[in-house]
């Protein structure tokens, strides 16, 4: 028996970052049942598993056996109860929608057994928040990892005041049987560390592009230069994030913050992204098309052919 006590895993929520913790945590040895509320939803996620067995192989030198087994270690399913009846840990993963968030803790409540204990992967809500809706404050806390689980390797972990030491232990433990540096929040904060950072990155690089200040490639490129190595900028990341969440994150922040630049950000994503299903790297569209986006290109970072000038001198002019 591991340090955590968790061998079986359910993943409530089977999009970009429920699929990705799902693979890796059978990648790395515990049974994992994968839920989602549609088919749909459950057929994305076998599809990007396809990708990150490749991603595994290539990357982490993931043998054939090594892939064959994660899967095998991997069961999917639309209902709930068969997802969470077993479950030493239940992760949730559901739109960053307090409403939904309640509504599955509520079902969860009934269904769990007893000592199971329940995590949310939240990107910027608080456990406090919810913890009474759980029905086990004590067992209940925030597991927080980061989109590209396998190369940015990090789980925040962070409670809110009624969670008990013992959960606080099992979810680092947790964390370290599955490769990740635990990033223990000592105060509850909107966004970890992780995205009190990046958020506001986002924000600002929306915010130039919403208001025509720069495109995006602009953007990324000077990002990308002033952060010499790093392997795409702020535009990029969004499509990272998928631009659902993106959305959810602007409209329901711009709300409580009652922060109309993001609010206006929020619309700009719905019109240009949403309504064009330019979902984002998953979808293989948003500010770039993939596989190949032109920031992974030759010559992206690179000083310009003389040729290129008129074309730049045009985008200089004040619009
Ligand atoms: N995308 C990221 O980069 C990222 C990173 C860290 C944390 N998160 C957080 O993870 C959570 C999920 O984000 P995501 O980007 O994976 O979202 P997503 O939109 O890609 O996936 C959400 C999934 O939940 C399913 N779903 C919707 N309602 C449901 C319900 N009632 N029960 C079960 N499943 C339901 C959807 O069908 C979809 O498959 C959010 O809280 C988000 O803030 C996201």
């Amino acid at each position: 028996m591991s340090a955590s006590h968790i061998e079986n895993v359910a993943m409530i929520g089977a999009g970009t970052l429920g699929g990705q913790i799902a693979w890796h945590s059978a990648y790395m040895g515990k049974q994992v049942t994968v839920y989602d509320i549609s088919e749909e939803g459950l057929k994305k996620c076998r599809a990007a598993h396809a990708g990150y067995a490749a991603i595994y192989s290539a990357d982490l030198n993931a043998s054939e056996d090594d892939i064959a087994a994660t899967h095998s270690r991997l069961t999917f399913t639309t209902d709930l109860a068969e997802a969470a009846q077993n479950a030493d840990l239940v992760i949730e993963a559901v739109p960053e929608v307090p409403d939904i968030k309640i509504d599955v803790y509520q079902k969860l409540a009934t269904i769990m057994p007893e000592e199971t204990i329940l995590a949310t992967n939240s990107s910027t809500l608080l456990p406090s928040m919810f913890a009474a809706e759980t029905g086990r404050p004590d067992r209940f806390g925030a597991l927080h990892f980061a989109n590209m689980i396998w190369a940015l390797n990090i789980a925040e972990i962070m409670g809110a005041p009624e969670t008990s030491d013992d959960t606080l232990t099992r979810l680092t433990a947790y964390a370290v049987e599955i490769g990740m540096v635990p990033i223990p929040i000592s105060r509850e904060q909107n966004g970890y560390v992780c995205n009190s950072l990046l958020v506001p990155l986002l924000q600002a690089a929306q915010s130039l592009v919403t208001k025509g200040v720069a495109d995006h490639e602009t953007v990324d490129r000077t990002y990308m230069i002033m952060n010499r190595g790093c392997t795409m900028g702020p535009c990029g990341i969004m499509d990272m994030v998928g631009m659902g969440t993106l959305h959810e994150i602007f409209t329901y922040w711009g709300t409580q913050l009652s922060d109309q630049e993001m609010l206006t950000n929020a619309e700009y994503i719905q019109s240009h992204f949403l309504n064009t299903g330019r979902m984002g790297l998953l979808a293989g569209q948003g500010y770039y098309d993939y596989p190949n986006p032109t920031y992974q290109q030759p010559g992206f970072l690179d000083v310009p052919d003389k040729s290129a000038v008129p074309a730049l001198a045009a985008k200089a002019k004040l619009s």
